[in-house]
C-alpha cells in the first residue's frame, strides 16, 4: 500500500490566478499542483478578498467564527482555478475596493496588521482542529502576511510544525508596540528574543522566530539574508537559525509560460519562431525596425528593480541600435521617469498586463533584471524558456539561475545569458554592449537561444525538496 499522503495547509495573501501582485502568486499558485506528484496533498488558505469570493466554485461554509478582529467571519471551502482552497470570510477586513494590501489611492490598509493577524489566527484555529475537523500534518506560511501562524501554532501547543518561506524580507509586516495585545502577542514574546524590531511587533520576525523551518527562494539569497547587506536588519535573527535555513528555488508553471502552447503568442519550438514575435511585438508597441536587440523588462517599479540605473545605461543601448520596451507599475517616481524617456526605439507601458507580458517575453531578443537585490525572480525564467536572453544583476536567485556567457561557457555551450556586478549603471551599461557584441554574432546568440531554452525551469527538483523538507519534519521518512 502506498504512504497516505502529506497533508499541508499552504497559507498565503496571495494566489495566481485569482490574487496577484508579483511572484509570491504565481509561486503559491503553482505549488499544489507541483506537489500532488510528490505525495502531499496541499490546501491553500486565503483572504476572502472580492476576486476570490467571486471565483470560488460551489463555496461551502465549513465554520462560523463569531468574532474575528472585530466581526464575523466564516470559514468556507471550494475549489477555483484548479486550487483547493480555504477562504476566510470576514467582510469587515476583506471585503474591499483596491488591492490585497493597499487601498484605491496606493496606500496601505492601515488595519494591516489585524487583516493578516485574521489569516494566521484561522490558520492556527484550522490547525488546532477547531475549525472544521481537517487537520493538516503542516502548515507551510509565505511571508509576513503568515508570519503570526508559526507563532499562533507554538502558543497554543498545536503540535503541528510550521515552515515559513520568505519570498521578500524587504517587507516585514511591522506594527506598533500598543496594537501587540490585540494580536494576541503577549509578555516575555514582545522581546528582542521574541517579535520586537526596533521598538515595534515585526510579524514577519514572529514567523522567523517561530516556525521548524525557513527557506527561501534561491540558495544565493539564503546566504545573502544573513548578511547586513541584504538582512535588512533581520540577519542576526538568520543567523541565528543558520542550521533551519535554506534555499529552494522558484519553477515557473510550464502550463502558463511554454512558447509551443501559448495562446497570447504565435508559438515556437525553436529560436526560429522568435522573428514573428519580436516583428508582431514591434507593431504592437509602434516600434521600428532596429538594428540591434530589443530588450524588454516586464516588472513592479520599485527600488529593488534597479530600474533608475537602466535610465542611466540605456543610451548605451540606444547607441548601438537596441530598442527598449518595459511593462510595469508601482512607484510613481519611476513610472514617471519611464513615461518621460522620448525616443522612438523605447516603449514604455505603464499598468498591470497578463496577456501583454506573455508577448513581450516572446517578442524580447533579451529581458533585463538589473535587480539590486532579487530573491529569486521569475520573469528570467520565463525569458530563458522562450529563448529570450537573460541580462541580470549577479545577486540572488539570479545568480543561480542564469549562466553567464564567458569564454568556458561559450566553449562548453552552456551560456544562456549576461550577469553584471557590481549593480552600478555603469556595470549594467558594460553589460548591454556586451549584449550588442553577441547579438551581432548570429551564431553565438543562436546557440545561446538554444541553450537557454534547454535550461530546466519547472518545478520538478524544488518540488522534491520541498516534500522532502515535509517529510522530515512530520516524520514520515
Ligand atoms: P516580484 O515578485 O519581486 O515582483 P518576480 O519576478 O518573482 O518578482 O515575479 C513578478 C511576477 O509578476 C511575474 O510573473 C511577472 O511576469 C509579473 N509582472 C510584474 N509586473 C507585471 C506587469 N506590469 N504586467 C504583467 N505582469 C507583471
Ligand atoms: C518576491 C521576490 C521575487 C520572488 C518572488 C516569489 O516577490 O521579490 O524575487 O521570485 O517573491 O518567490
Amino acid at each position: 500500500m502506498s504512504d497516505p499522503a502529506i497533508r499541508v495547509l499552504s497559507v498565503t495573501s496571495e494566489c495566481a490566478p485569482l490574487v496577484k501582485t508579483g511572484g509570491l502568486a504565481d509561486v503559491a499558485g503553482a505549488l499544489p499542483a507541483a506537489l500532488a506528484g510528490q505525495g502531499v496533498e496541499m490546501r491553500t488558505l486565503l483572504p476572502g478578498y472580492r476576486a476570490v469570493l467571486e471565483a470560488l466554485d460551489g463555496a461551502t461554509p465549513v465554520a462560523r467564527i463569531p468574532t474575528l478582529f472585530g466581526g464575523p467571519g466564516r470559514l468556507l471551502a471550494g475549489r477555483a482555478a484548479g486550487l483547493d482552497l480555504l477562504v476566510v470570510e470576514a467582510p469587515h477586513l476583506f471585503d474591499r475596493a483596491g488591492g490585497p494590501y493597499l487601498d484605491t489611492d496606493g496606500h496601505d490598509w492601515p488595519d494591516n496588521p489585524e487583516r493578516f493577524a485574521a489569516l494566521a489566527r484561522v490558520a492556527a484555529d484550522i490547525a488546532a482542529c477547531r475549525l472544521g475537523d481537517w487537520r493538516p500534518d503542516l502548515v507551510h506560511c509565505h511571508d509576513w502576511q503568515a508570519g503570526l501562524v508559526p507563532y499562533y501554532l507554538r502558543r497554543d501547543k498545536t503540535g503541528v510544525p510550521s515552515v515559513l518561506t520568505i519570498h521578500n524580507i524587504a517587507f516585514q509586516g511591522l506594527a506598533p508596540m500598543a496594537r501587540a495585545s490585540g494580536l494576541g502577542i503577549v509578555g516575555a514574546d514582545l522581546d528582542k528574543e521574541g517579535v520586537e524590531y526596533w521598538g515595534q511587533v515585526s510579524m514577519l520576525k514572529a514567523g522567523l522566530v517561530f516556525a521548524d523551518r525557513l527557506t527561501t527562494v534561491s540558495p544565493t539569497y539564503a546566504e545573502e539574508l544573513m548578511t547586513p547587506d541584504f538582512g535588512m536588519g533581520l540577519d542576526g535573527v538568520l543567523r541565528a537559525r543558520r542550521a533551519d535555513l535554506g534555499g529552494i528555488l522558484n519553477g515557473i508553471d510550464l502550463d502558463a509560460w511554454s512558447p509551443g502552447t501559448d495562446p497570447e503568442i504565435r508559438p515556437y519550438k525553436t529560436p526560429r519562431g522568435k522573428p514573428a514575435n519580436r516583428a508582431a511585438l514591434r507593431a504592437e508597441l509602434c516600434l521600428p525596425e532596429a538594428p540591434g536587440p530589443l530588450c524588454v523588462v516586464v516588472s513592479r517599479l520599485t527600488e529593488q528593480k534597479g530600474l533608475d540605473l537602466l535610465l542611466e545605461a540605456l543610451p548605451r543601448l540606444l547607441a548601438r541600435g537596441g530598442q527598449l520596451a518595459v511593462l510595469g507599475s508601482g512607484a510613481a517616481a519611476l513610472e514617471g521617469a519611464f513615461r518621460a524617456v522620448d525616443d522612438p526605439n523605447v516603449a514604455v507601458r505603464i499598468g498591470y498586463d497578463e496577456a501583454l507580458s506573455h508577448r513581450m517575453i516572446a517578442g524580447g531578443d533579451a529581458i533585463l533584471v538589473p535587480s539590486r537585490f532579487e530573491p529569486c525572480g521569475l520573469t528570467q525564467l520565463y525569458g530563458l524558456r522562450y529563448g529570450t536572453l537573460p541580462l541580470v544583476a549577479l545577486t540572488g536567485g539570479l545568480a543561480d539561475t542564469v549562466i553567464p556567457a564567458t569564454p568556458a561557457t561559450m566553449a562548453r555551450r552552456v551560456a544562456t545569458g549576461i550577469q553584471f556586478n557590481p549593480v552600478t549603471a555603469e556595470a549594467l551599461g558594460n553589460a548591454l554592449s556586451r549584449l550588442c557584441d553577441l547579438f551581432a554574432a548570429p551564431d553565438l546568440w543562436s546557440r545561446m537561444q538554444r541553450n537557454a531554452m534547454a535550461h530546466p525551469v519547472g518545478w520538478g527538483p524544488s518540488a522534491a525538496a520541498y516534500a522532502a523538507l515535509y517529510a522530515d519534519l512530520t516524520g514520515e521518512t
